[in-house]
């Protein structure tokens, strides 16, 4: 059985202030919550939301440099995550891919990098509405993800997480269908098992991201495939993100 995560990616989003406010709240109502929670405030937040202590809800960061330290102007090290209470590390973003130019290859580098800290990646993979329409989506997702996972062993592969995020439904409002996800999530499944073998693929969990709602969200949560959710716009909000994770 695989639990449940699901996780807030805030972008660039938060102040300080705004970040713990936030996280009191979700910490406050999700305690009893079955679902896995994290939250990825941005690096500035990070250190005050790792003391308040909290002890349902876990924190990721939304990007690092894949070296332990150096002159990297501008970067952050695992070993920066680490000091401030990050378990999870978002590796690979669309946004990153698009703006910052971050390929499969570095990608992959930065998920060998975080497991050295034990800083769990949750990698993402998606294709745009373009390779959507030319018929590429699997394979797309079946290139990034071998790619991501080129330097990952077998003892570490199921502590990945992947995030299956069509680049078309990241904060259009416009969302895959459960099953459209379902099937594409299926297929990354499947990439897995070939590469580690069907058992380590089976734990392995695999999110769906874009445009998740509280509306939405067990459409999604009651896939086969599907173990969790990315949330970005819908994890600004407490009470969105709270209805989310208690999705029936
Ligand atoms: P969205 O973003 O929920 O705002 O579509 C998801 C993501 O980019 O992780």
């Amino acid at each position: 059985m695989r639990t449940p995560i699901i996780a807030g990616n805030w972008k660039m989003h938060k102040t300080v202030s705004q970040a713990v406010e936030l996280c009191r709240k979700l910490e406050a109502a999700l305690q009893d919550s079955p679902v896995e929670v994290v939250v990825c405030p941005p690096f500035t937040a990070l250190s005050a939301a790792f003391a308040l202590g909290m002890s349902k809800v876990k924190l990721g960061a939304q990007n690092m440099y894949a070296a332990d330290k150096g002159a990297y102007t501008g970067e952050i090290s695992p070993v920066m995550l680490k000091d401030v209470g990050c378990q999870y590390v978002i590796l690979g973003h669309s946004e990153r891919r698009q703006y910052f130019k971050e390929d499969d290859e570095f990608v992959a580098e930065k998920a060998a990098k975080a497991f050295e800290y034990g800083i769990k990646p949750i990698i993402c993979v998606g294709e745009s509405l373009e390779q959507r329409r030319a018929g590429q989506t699997t394979e797309i997702v079946v290139t990034q993800t071998k790619g991501a996972l080129a330097k990952i062993t077998p003892d570490q592969i199921s502590d990945v997480v992947i995030a299956y995020e069509p680049i078309w439904a990241i904060g259009t409002g416009e969302n895959a269908t459960g099953a459209d996800a379902n099937e594409v999530i299926g297929t990354i499944r499947a990439t897995i098992a070939e590469l580690f073998g069907q058992d380590k693929a089976d734990q392995v969990r695999i999110q769906y991201g874009g445009s998740v709602k509280p509306e939405n969200i067990a459409e999604f949560m009651h896939q086969p495939e599907i173990d969790g959710a990315l949330v970005g716009g819908a994890s600004l909000s407490a009470d969105d993100f709270i209805k989310i994770v208690q999705y029936k």
